[in-house]
């Protein structure tokens, strides 16, 4: 199925990893993701109902989202065709005005950095190719990893909040804040450009 009605992203490469503009080829790959329960554990979602599920994740993969923000599917460069999960930049809760960004990644690739390797580009992205002033993310206390990936990309502990009713941690980081920071050599550039 073509996709439709969704804008360009860059492509981005990093030592290890290729990111893409996710598309409804990721659909099943998605989808199988999610029926782990361990991936799912810190995230409300309708992932015990196939059909809501589903319907979900084509949502998500068919809205249009701002100008250089969506999710970006990551690949291991050495095994193209193995789908190891995504990297979010999008309004929050599909609504902003605040930008989240976020991770999700199949449980056979966790501990390898791959999460923290494929954000980098995508961070870099949000503040220099897609112009914003802050990104933020919202994690669920208990999730040890993700609050780990936070940290190691220099996103700065910004209180407790809810999210969707439940509590979280807020991460935030702004524009002057990555720029003074030591990831900005790290982040990358994208394939083929600069953005
Ligand atoms: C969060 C997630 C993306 C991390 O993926 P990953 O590829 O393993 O991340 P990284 O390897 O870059 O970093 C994981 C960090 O957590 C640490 N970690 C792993 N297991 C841990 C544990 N049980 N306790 C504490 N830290 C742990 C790792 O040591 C690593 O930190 P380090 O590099 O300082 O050693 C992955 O676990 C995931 O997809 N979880 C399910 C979805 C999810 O919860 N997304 C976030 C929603 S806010």
């Amino acid at each position: 199925m073509p996709d439709q009605g969704m804008n360009e992203l860059p492509v981005f490469e990093t030592p290890r990893l290729f990111l893409r503009r996710r598309g409804m080829q990721d659909l099943d790959a998605c989808l199988e993701m999610d029926r782990d329960p361990e991936v799912v554990r810190y995230i409300d979602g309708p992932w015990s109902d196939p059909a809501l599920h589903r319907a979900f994740i084509k949502e998500r993969i068919t809205t249009s989202y701002p100008p250089g923000l969506g999710y970006w599917s990551v690949f291991d460069r050495a095994r193209p065709d193995r789908f190891l999960g995504w990297i979010l930049l999008i309004p929050r809760a599909c609504t902003g005005p605040e930008v989240e960004i976020g991770w999700r990644f199949n449980r056979s690739s966790w501990g390898n950095g791959y999460a923290t390797e494929a954000a980098l580009p995508v961070l870099r992205h949000g503040f220099l190719g897609a112009g914003l002033d802050e990104i933020i993310a919202s994690i669920d206390p208990d999730n040890v990893r993700s609050i780990r990936v936070a940290q190691k990309l220099g996103l700065l502990p910004a209180g407790r909040e809810l999210e969707r009713g439940r509590p979280s941690l807020r991460f935030a980081l702004t524009r002057a804040q990555f720029l003074a920071s030591p990831n900005v050599a790290a982040a990358g550039m994208p394939a083929g450009g600069t953005s």
